[in-house]
């Protein structure tokens, strides 16, 4: 049978919608004002670019490059408004409670400024008659622009999460999160263990959850009826349609979890293969036959921004050390560099971790480092500050993948015991390379899988046969309140009935035995 004749029968759209060909119009609206966010986001947005759907891209950061098939809108200003002046030392000490609102006022009031920039006015711009066949939002951070999903009218949407996987974006799309053996974000260890954990995981899961459903989703619905006006749905139920949610979740490090088919794990999407170095780069590291350490701190802690005494700490290890360290710092000089140390103020993390002779990473162990280390299979010391950065070190500590060094009582005398004890003991290579063949061993690649979800809710236009039944219930259903009320009503009314005919047969036999007497 020749193709023509079936091109003719069947109507053309159904053959585009059976291979998936049809090319979409997407709006991708990526807020989070992080460039780590951004690396991990963009790759998904220029594979579907390249397939031939059109992608318009609302985010901090321009593309370097203009890309055919993609509409950059830039939120300007936004990462520097929310990475001003930091404290460090502070950062690293607030306590747990301290944290949830200092996550959820970062969202609020970066979401906030994102609405007030031009990128955004550009988009309001656009008339009501715009339509999209796609959303892709974040799954937490941006959603004061939902009033736009609103205004475009309704599309299948896709949530994609560069930040792991926090309890209320599994709340969300329907995958248990059972804090009697996963761990809340915002805690440290890798499973609670024993009743006093299992207290505590319970306690800040569900603290968490309160401040996430009655504080921070109302503060976003003010924020969007102040924007665009009365009518726009709560918040909360663009998040309960979202057909099918990309999280940067790899189970080899993450360890293992429930996740509805909605779910997709997707982690390490945003790890290319690597590309050639810059000469010098290449030299430096080719060159060296001690090997060397990389120290990077990420985008949003700035190393150079580190306090004078720690730095001198940092600079006096470096100096009694055989490697090589390539640093990257963020100013145009470092008084005191020592002759083993070599500066870049941007440096291509994943190309460098992919050198066989860098044998350290001095991280600040946020997710996407820590995915790219072990990918790459380098140990790590990490120094976290914020958020998830602390919970990833004593995962990595815990694996035995690196070891931890806490800013606020740094010493030179630790700094180099970690280091030596790092590259010296084979263990954690050994480590390392192990979780690392784990997490490449994938079916596919997970940008493809990303791709593959994406374009599977095109082609179905959404993913309502995935939806979990869950996210119509209220809580005290979806906890079986009910039930057990139920049950131990139905047991206590057995016992009380039991208990009342012993009473009165007892009381019975009683007076027959008292009438026999006299
Ligand atoms: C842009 O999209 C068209 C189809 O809409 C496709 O043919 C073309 O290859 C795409 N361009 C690039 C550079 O990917
Ligand atoms: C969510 O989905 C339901 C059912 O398809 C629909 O009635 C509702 O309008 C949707 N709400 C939003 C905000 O997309």
């Amino acid at each position: 049978m020749g193709s023509s004749k079936v091109g003719m029968l069947v109507p053309m759209a159904i053959i585009m919608q059976f291979v998936g060909i049809k090319a979409a119009n997407i709006l991708a609206i990526l807020t989070t004002p992080t460039r780590s966010h951004h690396n991990w986001n963009t790759p998904l947005m220029l594979s579907l670019a390249s397939r031939g759907h059109h992608v318009t891209i609302v985010s901090p950061v321009a593309l370097t490059v203009p890309v055919p098939n993609i509409t950059d809108i830039v939120l300007e200003g936004s990462l520097d408004y929310t990475n001003e002046e930091a404290d460090y030392a502070s950062m690293t000490k607030i306590n747990i409670l301290e944290k949830l609102s200092l996550v959820k006022d970062w969202y609020l009031s970066s979401c906030q400024y994102s609405l007030s920039t031009n990128g955004a006015k550009t988009l309001m711009e656009y008339t009501k008659n715009t339509t999209f066949d796609l959303y892709i939002i974040e799954a937490s951070g941006g959603e004061c622009f939902f009033g736009f999903l609103h205004k475009f009218g309704r599309a299948p949407i896709v949530a994609i999460n560069g930040f792991g996987s926090p309890e209320w974006i599994n709340y969300n799309i329907g995958s248990p999160y059972n804090p009697s053996y996963i761990t809340s974000s915002f805690l440290n260890y890798d499973y609670p263990s024993g009743l006093w954990q299992r207290i505590q995981n319970t306690l800040i899961y569900s603290a968490a959850m309160f401040l996430y459903h009655y504080s921070y989703l109302p503060s976003q619905d003010a924020l969007i009826r102040k924007h665009f006006g009365e009518g726009v749905p709560p918040v909360k139920e663009t998040l309960n349609n979202v057909s099918v949610l990309l999280v940067s979740y790899h189970h080899s490090f993450d360890g293992p979890r429930p996740l509805v088919p909605a779910m997709i794990p997707v982690g390490g999407i945003h790890i290319k293969k690597p590309k050639p170095l810059p000469k010098d780069i290449q030299t430096y590291l080719d060159d060296a036959k001690d090997g060397v350490i990389f120290f990077s701190l990420g985008s949003i802690v700035r190393s150079d921004r580190m306090s004078e005494d720690r730095i001198q700490l940092f600079l006096e290890a470096f100096a009694e050390l055989p490697q090589k360290v390539l640093w990257k710092w963020e100013s145009d000089s470092l008084p005191g560099q020592p002759k083993n140390v070599k500066l870049g103020k941007w440096l291509p993390q994943n190309d460098i971790l992919a050198h066989p002779n860098i044998r350290l990473f001095i991280s600040h162990s946020g997710l996407l480092s820590t995915h790219e280390a072990i990918y790459h299979a380098v140990p790590v010391v990490g120094m976290p500050f914020i958020v998830d950065q602390h919970t990833n070190i004593e995962k990595i500590a815990s694996l035995g993948l690196g070891e931890k060094l806490d800013y606020l009582t740094l010493t030179k005398d630790m700094i180099l015991s970690k280091i030596r004890k790092v590259i010296e003991d084979p263990k954690y290579r050994e480590n390392m390379k192990r979780i690392s063949a784990q997490f490449r061993d994938n079916p596919e690649p997970p940008l493809e899988r990303a791709v593959y979800w994406t374009e599977y809710v095109l082609r179905h236009q959404g993913a309502e046969h995935l939806r979990a039944a869950s996210l119509d219930m209220p809580l005290y259903q979806y906890l079986l309140l009910d039930v057990v009320a139920v049950l131990l009503g139905s047991v206590v009314v057995v016992l009380v009935v039991i208990w009342l005919a012993a009473r009165t047969i007892l009381r019975a036999i009683l007076r027959t035995d008292k009438v026999k007497q006299q």
